[in-house]
């Protein structure tokens, strides 16, 4: 028997047969454009962690400050806003804080703030912000004071340069049930170490309770704070931070958010919390808002448009976008809520070479290939998404895993500029290396700490502009 007859009549070799079946029948799915991922999870009802949950413990001592959050004080990374709540009186407002390698203890004082919601009350909300900080150093801090005072620490970012790597990690929609927390415990424990939170908008849900129960604001902040304390998150305001509620009396919107999570919009020349951005690293981050005007002479408009500009890629190489409402969403949820902010900006975004728009509140996961759709006038029928290198990858990751469960329901046949799609919860990593090139991954709460669902290579669109689609499309 010649050797081709051994092999061709032993196992091994109808395994081998069967591995490249596979390939080619892998092959052929990805050329038809995007991949809807065939991974099948547990269906689950999401649930609402109870009241009396271990992550929702109140910190012990009297007026102990709980709900500790950290985010970017200014333009440049050298400030922080320390947020805390106090729940029985004011207490102070005082943030003490040291360098790891000094031993004088530093003071800052911030203000308080109270609000009421309905028949809600809220405790003593303190922001204190810390300028004046070296940078890529660990700092101590502490809130509160006599037995209830508390101790966390961060570490500030490394200065401003082109080639300065970070890891920023992309939470959405994250909410307080069972599976926001496997999400958030996911983020913790991913060996990949995320840096700052880049958040998507839609924080707490409080507002799914009666009466938008501001209890469950409380909760939230107790929650995050194991994270948030530690590291800065961005926020991005979303639908659910709206908070308005005319038939409670409650006419003002944005009121609990606002009074409970500053952001440094004002060193931006922003007028609004809403929209504003901050720069870390090799990373310039523009916040939009989905839920505040955005069109012609509004004062978001007007502020995106001379805030572009004054992009240096030069200094920071990466653009990126934040959002809450997805401009690319295939999925039968949310569909094109986020289109007439496409129409007014999306010239803009391939005009100035966006590397990434970051948008949630669609509760699962996509990722896009670099698309435009803006050759359309009123007169010439051009209305089709078309594959642009100067177009951003527009990625959803509004599936941290809220009450209001997953979005399962797509549009069908997936559209060619739909790279991947899968209705599970989780959250990503974007891992910028140097000037060219940054590592993003996607990671479902099923699987393991290090397992990556959906990667990409992302290629700077500035620096280093090349085809980095990973499908064959036909757009
Ligand atoms: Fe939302």
């Amino acid at each position: 028997m010649g050797i081709l007859g051994s092999y061709s009549s032993s196992p091994f070799w109808v395994f081998c047969l069967f591995v490249l079946l596979g390939f080619v029948l892998n092959a052929a799915v990805l050329c038809d454009g995007g991949k809807t991922s065939s991974f099948v999870r547990k269906i689950e009802k999401t649930v609402d962690m109870p009241i009396d949950s271990d992550v929702f413990q109140v910190p012990p001592g009297f007026n102990a400050p709980q709900q500790v959050h950290i985010t970017q004080g200014d333009q440049v990374g050298k400030a922080v806003i320390v947020s805390w709540v106090t729940p029985n009186e004011a207490g102070s407002n005082t943030v003490l804080y040291w360098s790891e390698n000094s031993k004088d203890k530093n003071k800052a004082e911030g203000k308080v703030y109270t609000y009421k919601f309905y028949n809600y009350t809220s405790g003593y909300i303190h922001h204190c912000t810390i300028r004046n900080l070296e940078f890529n150093t660990k700092y101590y801090y502490e809130v509160g004071i006599g037995q209830s005072e508390r101790q966390f620490w961060f570490t500030t970012p490394p200065e401003i340069g082109p080639d300065v790597p970070y890891t920023f990690g992309l939470i959405g929609d994250l909410g307080q049930s069972f599976d926001s927390n496997s999400t958030l415990t996911h983020y913790e424990l991913n060996p990949q170490k995320g840096q700052a939170v880049l958040f998507v908008g839609d924080l707490s849900y409080a507002d799914n309770y009666p009466n938008h129960d501001n209890v469950r604001w409380d909760t939230w902040g107790r929650f995050i704070e194991r994270s948030a304390a530690y590291q800065p998150w961005i926020w991005t305001a979303g639908n659910h931070e709206i908070d308005y509620a005319p038939e409670i009396g409650e006419k003002k919107p944005f009121k609990p958010y606002t009074h409970r999570y500053h952001v440094p919009y004002r060193a931006s020349d922003s007028s609004e919390p809403f929209w504003y951005s901050i720069k870390r690293a090799s990373a310039h981050i523009i916040v939009l808002a989905s839920y505040s005007a955005y069109g012609k002479y509004t004062p978001q408009y007007k502020w995106l448009e001379q805030e572009l500009p004054k992009v240096n890629r030069s200094e920071t190489p990466w653009l990126i976008v934040l959002m809450h409402s997805p401009w690319y969403n295939s999925y039968n949820y949310h569909y094109m809520e986020g289109e007439s902010m496409r129409v007014m900006y999306e010239p803009w975004f391939v005009q100035y070479k966006v590397d990434v728009v970051f948008a949630g509140h669609v509760h699962a996961y996509e990722r896009s290939e670099r698309v435009s759709n803006v050759a359309y006038n009123i007169v010439n029928g051009m209305c089709k998404p078309v594959s642009d290198q100067n177009a951003p990858v527009y990625i959803t990751i509004g599936d941290g895993g809220n009450l209001e469960g997953l979005a399962t329901n797509m549009t069908e046949p997936q559209p060619d500029y739909s790279a991947y799609r899968e209705a599970s919860f989780g959250h990503a990593i974007f891992d910028i290396k140097n000037r060219t090139h940054a590592y993003y991954n996607w990671h479902r709460n099923q699987d393991g700490y290090p397992v990556e669902a959906d990667s990409f290579w992302f290629f700077n669109r500035y620096w280093h502009q090349i085809d980095d689609s990973t499908t064959t499309s036909h757009l």
